[in-house]
């Protein structure tokens, strides 16, 4: 049996699934029914400073967008952080973490951008025996507007300075937060690493209206007549959150720190991709604010039967193995040729394919031949750009074929480069010509 027992930064759990901070750990009674479900660690819902807590809206707080068959693609959120006693939460910690000592227990904190501020309440949380702290430089709306959450996140020399003093001032593993909502991540998470971050976590949630109400002209979620924009998760997000995962992961500045991976992960084999893209472990949100705490249980036997399938013993077999084949476009290799190839016993003849490539492509593909309703690939006109396979209804039925060296390109009349292995010191190779030169 695959052995999933996670060591994120010295803190152990017994998996690598842990609930992101947000409503799902916002309080003892969620997070003891998720660790009874089997979630190996949480974050805890974002804690502010001593005081009167922060007040949410009492209104729509969600928005959405669904798949056709009304699945949740993206989910849209204007909540702020906890809206609890901070006390109540202390020791709502205190209390989890001494039930479950074997599970992962981070503190989620978001406090003003002053040292003193964090100098207060990193000794609270350390009282409580949590495993480590997450700074939320993340939250894209209403506190940022107060100079904290993302506003923090987009500035990077703060973010190195707020990592300086919660060094400074706790023992505990220090994990930073994210805001995707910036050009360059690797920015943010080089200032991270330059203060003395354990880790990085990424990707907190995306700036977004999801949709407007055409009847009264407002965003969704509407309050009172007025939308405002809010953070964007879910699904949808995941191409971008995997992409900056792999950003940080293969920064020669940042490479070897460990990365926590967030965005949009509701599978098993969502969590495999970000493990294989450099992440130690895997945060989750709004997949369990839909389908419940029980989904961890289909992730846990779902990747422990694929890493026995694989043979992959323990996590260490696949964290990272997909970094080095991340790169840039200019060392991708120009030689290789693939063309597509429609399997017709698969095919349903809806013409999806010769629509999209004849009106928008490269018209390789027939819709009629000798009056009958036929699809497939001319290999002279074809290019191999999976358009055909994307826009398919039928799984499999369209699959690209790659030649073989040696085999004839019909489109060019030449040969496959039998050579076309070696393109990183290959002619053709304009950056292997500009490293001769
Ligand atoms: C309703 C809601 C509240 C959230 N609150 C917090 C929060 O308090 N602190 C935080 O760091 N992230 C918060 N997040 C962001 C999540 O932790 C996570 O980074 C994001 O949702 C992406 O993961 P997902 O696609 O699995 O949902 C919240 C997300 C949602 C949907």
């Amino acid at each position: 049996m695959a052995d999933l027992r996670n060591n994120f930064v010295g803190i152990k759990s017994p998996n690598p699934f842990w609930l992101a901070s947000a409503p799902p750990t916002d309080k003892a009674y969620n997070v003891e029914r998720a660790f009874k479900a089997g979630w190996g660690g949480v974050v805890w819902k974002t804690l502010g400073e001593e005081g009167p807590p922060v007040v949410n809206v009492n209104g729509p707080r969600y928005g959405a967008i669904w798949g056709a068959d009304r699945r949740l693609l993206g989910l849209n959120n204007i909540e702020l952080i906890t809206d609890r006693d901070l006390y109540t939460n202390l020791r709502e910690m205190k209390q989890v973490k001494m039930n479950w000592p074997d599970r992962a227990l981070v503190a989620s904190i978001m406090v003003p951008c002053e040292e003193n501020a964090w100098k207060a309440i990193l000794p609270l949380v350390e009282e409580t025996g949590a495993d480590g702290i997450e700074l939320n430089f993340g939250c894209p709306h209403g506190m940022s507007e107060r100079g904290m959450g993302s506003a923090v996140g987009q500035v990077p020399e703060y973010i190195e300075m707020v990592v300086r003093w919660c060094k400074q001032y706790t023992r505990m593993p220090v994990i930073t937060k994210l805001t995707p909502n910036i050009t360059d991540i690797r920015k943010p998470a080089r200032a991270a690493k330059a203060g003395g971050t354990d880790a990085v976590s990424l990707i907190n949630t995306i700036n977004s209206i999801v949709s407007v109400d055409l009847d009264n002209f407002a965003p969704n979620p509407t309050v009172g007549g007025k939308g405002s924009h809010g953070g964007y998760c879910g699904p949808a997000v995941k191409p971008i959150a995997l992409n900056m995962v792999a950003e940080i992961a293969r920064d020669p500045e940042t490479y070897g720190l460990p990365i926590s991976g967030i965005g949009g992960i509701t599978t098993w084999r969502d969590a495999a991709e970000f493990l294989a893209l450099g992440a130690g472990n895997v945060q989750v949100c709004t997949a369990a604010m839909t389908y419940g705490f029980k989904i961890v249980q289909e992730m846990i036997t779902g990747l422990s039967d694929w890493m026995d399938a694989k043979g992959h013993r323990s996590l260490d077999d696949i964290i990272g193995r997909a970094v080095p084949n991340v790169s840039d476009w200019q060392y991708l290799n120009l030689n290789y040729i693939a063309k597509a190839h429609i399997d017709q016993d698969a095919c349903i003849k809806c013409g999806r394919c010769h629509i999209a490539c004849e009106d928008t492509s490269h018209q390789a593909i027939t819709n009629m031949i000798d009056g009958v309703r036929h699809f497939e690939v001319m290999e002279e006109e074809c290019v191999g750009c999976n358009l055909c396979v994307n826009v398919c209804p039928v799984e499999n039925c369209i699959t690209m074929v790659g030649l073989e060296p040696g085999e004839l390109d019909k489109r060019t009349g030449k040969v496959v480069d039998p050579n076309y292995a070696n393109w990183t010191t290959h002619p053709n190779n304009p950056m292997a010509r500009q490293a001769a030169e």
